[in-house]
């Protein structure tokens, strides 16, 4: 047994050797592109060994999932370049590139490059993230007429932006409300996302201005919109019960009085006619 370990560990290193070849494709793990601008995933033909005049003969760019995507440069003799519209592969030196003319979020996703040499074959796989910038948020008042103690509603909306983003809420003094709103998420058919949030205003509030925030996936805020009660959108101003109650007790007295000093005035003169009478007879 001990005899032939040596044997087995030497076919493995020249398995691994071989299947290895002298070539190795290197790019970045992750390249972010945005949304309407020209991504770029740049790989790297690297050497194990020193290979001077290395020619780099085929350069295929693979999506994973997409059965029908493919971009090809193909510099072997009698053969063409095949490019879907709106890619381009680029070789420059041993730089090989995926050109996206105009990032869209279904462009996200794994790719795989596979690279051919005059030395040997290679492929590796590089992801793309797109992001997209949510626009500045639109925000309004309404009459609210579901919620419950409520007499409006703030609402927000922060469209074309991706991945997944946030929207909250402060009243002037930084205090948060989000946790009172109800956030309503869509997707466009672009893949974009379109943030709603509705901050239903209940009796008794008295802030005067509030703030709708957007925020980014990674939680960076984006934009952020005021919106500032007129003072008739306030919650209509309602008296305190003891301001209604003192005035009614001040014109009711009086009128008691009043009332009081009329019957003593027409007592007084009754009597006095009596003893007029009294004396002629
Ligand atoms: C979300 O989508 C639904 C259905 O397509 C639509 O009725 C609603 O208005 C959308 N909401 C927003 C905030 O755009
Ligand atoms: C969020 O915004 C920050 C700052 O602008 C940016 O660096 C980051 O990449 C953004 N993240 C996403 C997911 O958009």
């Amino acid at each position: 047994m001990a005899s032939r370990a040596p044997l087995f560990f030497l076919v493995i290193c020249f398995c691994l050797g071989h299947a290895k070849s002298f070539i190795e494709v290197v790019c970045d793990k992750t390249i972010t592109g945005q949304v309407n601008l020209q991504s770029m995933l740049t790989c790297q033909v690297e050497t194990t060994q020193e290979i001077p005049d290395l020619t780099i003969t085929l350069v295929v760019w693979k999506k994973q999932g997409d059965d029908q995507f493919m971009s090809v440069l193909d510099k072997r003799d009698g053969k063409g370049n095949k490019f879907q519209p709106g890619y381009k592969v680029t070789l420059n030196d041993r730089t090989v590139s995926l050109v996206i003319t105009d990032t869209q979020v279904k462009d996200e996703g794994v790719y795989t490059c596979h690279v051919t040499t005059d030395s040997g074959i290679a492929k590796t796989t590089t992801n793309l993230k797109v992001t997209a910038r949510y626009n500045a948020p639109i925000v309004d008042s309404i009459d609210e007429e579901i919620v419950r103690n409520a007499y409006k509603s703030l609402i927000c909306k922060a469209t074309g932006g991706y991945p997944k983003g946030k929207l909250r809420w402060f009243d002037e003094h930084k205090m948060e409300w989000t946790a009172s709103a109800e956030l309503t998420v869509n997707k466009t058919e672009d893949g974009l996302f379109e943030l709603f949030s509705k901050l239903p205003l209940m009796k008794g509030s008295t802030f005067s201005q509030y703030t709708c925030v957007v925020y980014n996936a990674s939680g960076n805020k984006e934009d952020s919109v005021p919106i500032i009660l007129q003072s008739t959108e306030k919650e209509p101003y309602k008296k305190p019960l003891s301001a209604i109650i003192a005035p009614v007790l001040v014109v009711g007295s009086l009128i008691v009085g009043l009332l009081f000093a009329l019957l003593i005035c027409r007592r007084r003169s009754q009597r006095e006619y009596m003893s007029d009478i009294w004396i002629e007879v």
